[in-house]
């Protein structure tokens, strides 16, 4: 039966219940919905609506369907509950007969949504700064075994100067640590309870909910009931959160795509994350990388939807806000999915070396080298990058590498080079030159490793 029916002679519609119904998906909400009602019956104590008795049957009964619950979330589905609010006090007072009527007393679906939200939002945050700070761990544990991986680094596409594998990993533990600090901030910001604002004007008993939030474990209460009721701030920072982790692993993605392709080469994927094709025998397709790409999209789907549903609310509640979570439910699982994902990818993953090196020497990736070999000689840097050029062009025209031109080839484009060239320009020099805090020296990429390794400890 409905929470509401009082009001109504005619039943509703069934089109209208189906579309109007949430249970299907807020049934995610039961042990939140169950945990909020523990908390609120112990409130009611405090303002004399229930004995100490009926608030421990209630508690009792409530702990009861707790475990049923976990013990088979789905039977939730058979029921044709409007929402996971009706369904709980419905089995409560099949429970506990006319005392479980009594639970709602001061309390409207409005807060309740509200509070059951945020403490599964508290829930999934935990779960995500664990799969990032795994993640992470992933990547510096992988970066310490490629330190000597040299690999060209690239812009535009195009190869630019010599990286280390080991260099490419922290990058993204970079990115990582951020989304896990964006995360850790959000948190902050929704760790506030709603419970006993009411319907949208505040509770009409006067209960203290300052204490009946530290019993959910929130770390304050909210301020303003109107506000409380319609805030869904914390769906669109977890949102965003979302969207900028999941782009950070569509380009992880992306990357090891590349790297894995035909054409580069430089890693090889584990089979345990690849797919054959149907049609060609010698295919090994890099499916997991390439959905963790794709489902980048729908999460920042999510996020625009949000936004969009939200613009132009008037305050308080409006059943609009029944749309947060169906986005909010999908945008944090695949992220958590896509998380776990990429960490399997990097457990089998498998760094080919030689055709790192060979790629990482074609390409003319230390001509900076040779640029700053000149400056140190005395020509100013954008003569110097000029006479490189010229070098480069020549050095494509005979089909070999900078060091493989002649001393006397490299001194037709300027008289100051000389034998001491050479050492310079090996890719061993390229990475050790570059030793300034962040850079690609090996020492600076040790040291980088070992700071991470303390954070994530
Ligand atoms: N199912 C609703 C939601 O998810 C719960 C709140 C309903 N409140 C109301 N006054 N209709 O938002």
């Amino acid at each position: 039966m409905a929470l509401w029916g009082g009001r109504f002679t005619q039943a509703a519609d069934q089109r209208f219940k189906q579309f109007n119904d949430s249970l299907r998906f807020d049934y995610r909400l039961a042990e939140q919905d169950i945990t909020g009602s523990v908390a609120w019956s112990k409130a009611l104590v405090t303002v004399g609506v229930l004995s100490k008795e009926e608030q421990q049957q209630l508690e009792q009964a409530l702990h009861t369907l707790l475990s049923e619950v976990r013990a088979n979330p789905e039977q939730i589905l058979q029921s044709d509950a409007e929402d996971i609010h009706s369904w709980v006090e419905g089995k409560l007072i099949d429970k506990v007969g006319a005392l479980g009527k009594k639970l709602h007393t001061g309390r409207s679906r409005n807060d309740q949504v509200a509070t059951d939200l945020k403490l599964w939002c508290k829930q999934q945050v935990s779960e995500l700064l664990n799969a990032t700070r795994e993640l992470q761990q992933a990547l510096v544990v992988t970066a310490e075994a490629n330190q000597d991986a040299v690999m060209p680094g690239y812009t535009h596409l195009q190869r630019a100067q010599p990286v280390t594998f080991a260099h490419w990993c922290l990058a993204y533990t970079e990115m990582l640590a951020r989304d896990e600090s964006r995360l850790q901030d959000a948190l902050k910001r929704l760790d506030v309870s709603p419970l006993g604002c009411g319907a949208l004007a505040g509770t009409a008993y006067e209960i203290d909910r300052e204490q009946l939030a530290g019993w959910l474990g929130f770390a304050s209460a909210t301020r303003n009931s109107l506000d409380s009721v319609s805030d869904r701030d914390h769906v669109l920072e977890l949102l965003s959160d979302a969207s900028i982790g999941m782009v950070h692993l569509s380009r992880f993605a992306e990357d090891l795509i590349f790297f894995n392709s035909g054409e580069a080469g430089f890693v090889e994927l584990s089979d345990k994350v690849t797919s054959g094709s149907s049609l060609m025998p010698q295919k090994k397709n890099p499916d997991a990388l390439e959905l963790i790409r794709g489902k980048c999209g729908r999460v920042q789907g999510a996020l625009t939807g949000m936004m969009m549903t939200l613009k132009g609310l008037p305050l308080a509640y409006n059943k609009d806000m029944q749309e947060d979570k169906e986005g909010l439910f999908d945008a944090l699982d695949t992220w958590l999915d896509c998380l776990h994902m990429a960490g399997l990818v990097l457990e089998g993953i498998q760094v080919k070396r030689p055709r790192c090196q060979e790629a990482a020497e074609q390409g003319y990736a230390n001509s900076t080298e040779l640029a700053d070999y000149l400056v140190a000689k005395g020509v100013p840097f954008r003569e110097a990058h000029h006479i490189v050029g010229e070098a480069v062009v020549a050095a494509i025209h005979k089909g070999v590498a900078l060091e493989a031109l002649s001393l006397e080839e490299l001194k037709a484009f300027s008289p100051v080079i000389d034998q001491d060239v050479y050492p310079i320009l090996s890719l061993q020099s390229c990475l050790d030159k570059r030793n300034a805090q962040g850079g690609v020296a090996p020492a600076q990429v040790a040291s980088a490793i070992s700071e991470a390794k303390k954070r994530l400890s």
